[in-house]
């Protein structure tokens, strides 16, 4: 009875501590100028959360209000059905730095001028709303400016001229508004979008701009990635000072009016991978996109070309999914070896002069999808196989007289009902305001429409891509806290934009409904971009629809009562409400203590490792780094550390406070990898431990930042030495330890690493050597391992370096131990004649099969033999070095060797050279210091420059 009795005052207590601490947090906190704009705000809005009541947000955490101490810093608020005007008064609040009110339709009229005056914002963020006026040029004040996303609204007149004042920019989208006026360049008094040089996206389509692309908007100091100007008015030439900003990726100027001939220059950007100049009135040859390796899809259709012979490089642009030309004037018969693009997914060439016979051969790219040469002059077709892809040949001489071949008919449209499917389990029957989800829960989802503005296919039919986009969705939600349980996307189609839209279905964990901060929280990372999709799908945008399951509308259960604060109410006393008041001081703090700390040692908490997409990273022997941790270790990622660079970010070197050196890997913004590579990556690095492999100190994944800790290999990449670059001889020596080093490394991933590890990469830029020239494997972002059940061989997109690539993994995409073994084959070539595998249009593999002589003295190669070494090797080590790599090199991987094997065989080689494979190479390290350019160090600073490609280097990835 007593001790029931002492129970029952402690719960009293406890019920009164807790509310006590909330109404301590309601006395203390919100800054009152920031409760009066948010009063304002409240005031001009239908529809606010239900928490919106009472004197203080930031103290009762009303929805989609963040705050630091007692300042308001964001307000995220999406697809709510938000409705009214946006008041001057949000000026009011001077420490706002995140506004993101897209997907409310009811929010209209203009953007007020006095948001100029909210100099702390660097996310203002309004997709999918109703404004409509002008864009306030006080926009220009906003110098802290990252993102400006004002896309999908009514907004009217030209895009301000001070946006260009922004030079923290990194992403500007005005697309799909009514602007119209040219686009603003700076003159020495005003400015302009010229000034932007940290922008990486331009994407103003659907509008109506008016008047020449300025020829001044392009110089080779611009950064940009997405240049999107589809859709719009836009006349004259395009200007060839587009051709210096060699960072472009996508490029869309198709729907315009567009005249004169395409710059030649056009050429020099290397770097596109979707290109659209359709629908314009282009004239002249037909542009030369030789040299755009990396072009996947290009849409030139509908322009006033010159007639033209079928272009050569319709069979040399080895990345290409998509060839859409219609009515281009191109004339002749189409190259066998088009169809042999082993990416090719496309090919429309409607309304041209192609004639002759269409071969399509026996070696045709495997994801062949539609040809659709309707309205050519093909008089035959010769068939090898029963294609599975869709041939149209319709109004062909071929298909004249009544042919009924299939291909003399048009096709019915075939839809693409793509659907997530349920994920083992079977749909429960739901109510019919209730959706089942993939894991067969009915619920509330949120939804809406993703639209894909540059996707770098056209199989819509290829569910993987589609399951990729879908895990990598649940990834980012579940790492940013959010209550999602799954994702399901449906229904891709390509819409009149040619932009390629899915349908997005959001389902809530836990409860069958989201709560409030849940959907602002949603809605965010798809408006603010948080979302990287996986390579190919290019730039995107988010229409999201209305959210109204607040509650479980089946059980109408919204709020629950909380009965201590009735019985708190009945007890009172001002000097107990003191203790108390103390006492929740203490609770609170101690609480932000306990989740500072839980976040400190957890970095992955959000990683929720009770759903099927990816959990928790598995590490072992690698630690996480704060951000304020490497940032001291790098001397704030100074100038003076930094070691290399490439397209992924930047490389510094740093000191760790025991001592040790290494090199981070810094991922810049926008180049971050997809979390699920990122996680992919650390979990390889920390499971692989060999002095033949680098290995990984930690990681950093903290303040939005992707860091990997390497340990610090100090004379750089076998590319730069074998190239000259980093000072460091190696002659033949040196080169079969290399080669025994990498080789062991190698092995080590194939045959002993859990689980195995194919690495995908082998070339010469991932061999790194240490300070006594000991090869190290690097780089592991395309790595595979393989699971139990599919030991053997796992079926992926081919990824890889040209050059290196093996023939057989290109073809069937079946990815092998022995796609490395050919990779490794090519690197021994390499080691023999310091020459890059592609050079000149030359491939190694082919050249040295080409001048050998087996009945010679050292297969009479001496020609082709990288000087360095040529007088230092014994022929018949050479020979059987030949041998190996050539072997290696086999066209069918079941003839290559294993990568044991080829250990064994380049310790033999080695004995024969009457060098010992198992001595460590001291021998080398002493004999080169002979050559180093004085100073007690023999790795001269030059060493340190050997990183300029990157560490681990950045890599080629065909898609
Ligand atoms: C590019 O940047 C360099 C160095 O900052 C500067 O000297 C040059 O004038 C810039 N060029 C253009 C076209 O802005
Ligand atoms: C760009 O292309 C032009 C001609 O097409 C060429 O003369 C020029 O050297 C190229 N510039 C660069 C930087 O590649
Ligand atoms: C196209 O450009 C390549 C170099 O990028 C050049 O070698 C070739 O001659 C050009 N072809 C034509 C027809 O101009
Ligand atoms: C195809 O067209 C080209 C150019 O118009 C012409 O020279 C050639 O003779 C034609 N070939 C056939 C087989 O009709």
């Amino acid at each position: 009875m007593v001790a029931s009795r002492a129970m029952m005052v402690f719960r009293i207590l406890f019920h009164l501590l807790v509310a006590s601490t909330q109404f301590l947090v309601i006395a203390a906190l919100t800054d009152p100028q920031d409760f009066s704009a948010i009063q304002s705000l409240r005031n001009s809005w239908e529809n606010v959360p239900p928490s919106w009541e009472g004197a203080d947000p930031c103290g009762n955490r009303w929805d989609g209000i963040g705050c630091i101490n007692s300042r308001v810093v964001s307000i995220t608020l999406s697809s709510i059905n938000l409705s009214g005007q946006l008041s001057s008064d949000i000026q009011e609040l001077s420490e706002l730095q995140t506004l993101d009110l897209s997907y409310n339709k009811g929010l209209t009229g203009p953007l007020p001028p006095a948001i100029g005056n909210m100099k702390k914002l660097s996310n203002l963020i309004l997709v999918g709303c109703g404004f409509s006026g002008p864009i306030p040029s006080s926009i220009g004040y906003l110098r802290e400016l990252v993102f400006l996303s004002l896309n999908s609204n009514g907004f009217t007149g030209g895009i301000p001229p001070s946006i260009g004042l922004l030079s923290k920019l990194y992403w500007l989208d005005l697309a799909d508004n009514k602007l119209t006026g040219t686009i603003p360049v700076s003159n020495g008094k005003t400015p302009g979008l010229d000034m932007l040089v940290k922008t990486k996206h331009f994407h103003f389509g659907k509008n109506k701009l008016l008047g020449e692309i300025p020829s001044l908007l392009f110089h080779s100091n611009m950064t940009l990635k997405h240049l999107l100007l589809e859709s719009n008015l836009l006349t004259g030439n395009i200007p060839s000072t587009l051709g210096l900003v060699h960072t472009l990726e996508v490029v869309r100027l198709d729907k315009n009016s567009l005249s004169g001939s395409v710059p030649p220059n056009l050429n020099n950007l290397t770097s596109v991978q979707e290109l659209f100049l359709a629908n314009n009135k282009l004239t002249g040859p037909l542009p030369n996109l030789t040299g755009m390796n990396l072009l996947n899809y290009v849409d030139l259709s509908n322009n006033s070309f010159a007639a033209s012979d079928v272009p050569p490089w319709f069979s040399t642009l080895q990345s290409l999914t998509s060839l859409i030309m219609e009515d281009t004037k191109i004339q002749g018969p189409l190259p066998i070896s088009l169809f042999s693009l082993f990416q090719l997914q496309t090919v429309v060439l409607r309304n041209n002069m192609i004639n002759g016979t269409l071969t399509i051969g026996s070696s045709y790219s495997n994801q062949l999808h539609l040809i659709d040469l309707r309205n050519n002059f093909i008089d035959d077709f010769t068939r090898r196989a029963n294609y599975s892809f869709q041939i149209i040949l319709v109004d062909n001489p071929i298909c004249f007289e009544g042919r009924t071949e299939a291909y003399c008919n048009i096709p019915q449209p075939t839809n693409n009902s793509y659907s997530t499917p349920p994920e083992n389990c079977t749909p429960s029957p739901c109510r019919p305001d209730q959706i089942s989800s993939p894991t067969c829960k009915c619920a509330y989802p949120y939804t809406g429409s993703i639209f894909f503005r540059a996707p770098s296919f056209s199989n819509f039919g290829n569910t993987s891509t589609f399951a990729s986009l879908q895990e990598e969705l649940i990834l980012t939600f579940q790492s940013n806290n959010l209550p999602v349980d799954s994702v399901s996307l449906s229904n891709p189609t390509k819409n009149l934009d040619d932009y390629l839209v899915l349908n997005l279905q959001v389902f809530p964990s836990g409860l069958n409904y989201f709560n409030w901060t849940g959907i602002s929280g949603i809605g965010f990372v798809l408006s603010n971009q948080t979302f990287k999709p996986p390579d190919g799908f290019g730039p995107f945008f988010f229409i999201g629809d209305n959210y109204k399951y607040f509650a479980d509308l089946a059980t109408g259960s919204s709020k629950s009562s909380s009965s201590g604060i009735i019985i708190g109410a009945a007890v009172g006393g001002s000097v107990l409400f003191l203790l108390l008041l103390i006492a929740g001081i203490y609770a609170f703090r101690q609480k932000r203590r306990a989740e500072v700390a839980a976040k400190k040692n957890d970095p992955f908490a959000s990683w929720d490792p009770n759903t099927n997409s990816g959990g928790v990273p598995q590490l072992k022997g690698a630690r996480s780094f704060s951000f304020e941790e490497l940032k001291k270790y790098t001397n704030n990622f100074s100038e003076v550390n930094d070691v290399g660079s490439g397209g992924y970010g930047k490389v510094y070197r740093g000191t760790l406070s025991n001592g040790q050196q290494v090199a981070v890997k810094r991922a810049q913004q926008g180049s971050m990898q997809g979390r699920l590579e990122f996680k992919t990556e650390i979990e390889l690095l920390s499971r692989v431990h060999h002095k033949n492999v680098v290995g990984l100190v930690g990681f950093c994944f903290d303040q939005g930042e992707q860091m990997l800790v390497y340990e610090f290999i100090a004379n750089g990449t076998l590319k730069d030495s074998l190239s000259g670059r980093s000072g460091i001889r190696l002659d033949w020596m040196r080169r079969l330890r290399i080669a025994l080093g990498a080789a062991r490394g190698l092995q080590y991933l194939h045959d002993l690493a859990d689980p195995p590890i194919i690495h995908r990469d082998i070339k010469s830029n991932n061999i790194l050597l240490d300070e006594r020239l000991n090869a190290k494997v690097a780089d592991f972002g395309l790595s595979k391992p393989m699971g139990e059940t599919d030991r053997g061989h796992v079926t992926t997109q081919v990824k890889g370096t040209m050059g290196y690539l093996d023939p057989e993994y290109y073809m069937t995409q079946q990815l092998t131990e022995k796609s490395d073994v050919y990779g490794f084959g090519v690197l021994l070539l390499e080691l023999l004649t310091a020459r890059s595998p592609i050079e000149k249009g030359k491939y190694i593999v082919r050249e040295v099969k080409l001048a050998m002589d087996k009945t010679k003295e050292m297969y009479k190669l001496q020609q082709i033999l990288d000087p360095v070494i040529a007088s230092s090797m014994a022929a018949r080590s050479l020979e059987k070095f030949v041998d190996l790599a050539l072997n290696c090199v086999e066209e069918s991987g079941v003839n290559r060797p294993t990568m044991s094997e080829v250990v064994k065989e380049i310790e033999n080689i080695m004995e024969l050279a009457g060098l010992n494979p198992n001595t460590e190479s001291a021998s080398t390290s002493a004999s080169y210091e002979g050559e180093s350019k004085g100073s007690g160090n023999p790795y001269t600073n030059e060493s340190l420059f050997s990183y300029s490609g990157g560490y681990p280097p950045s890599r080629l990835e065909p898609k």
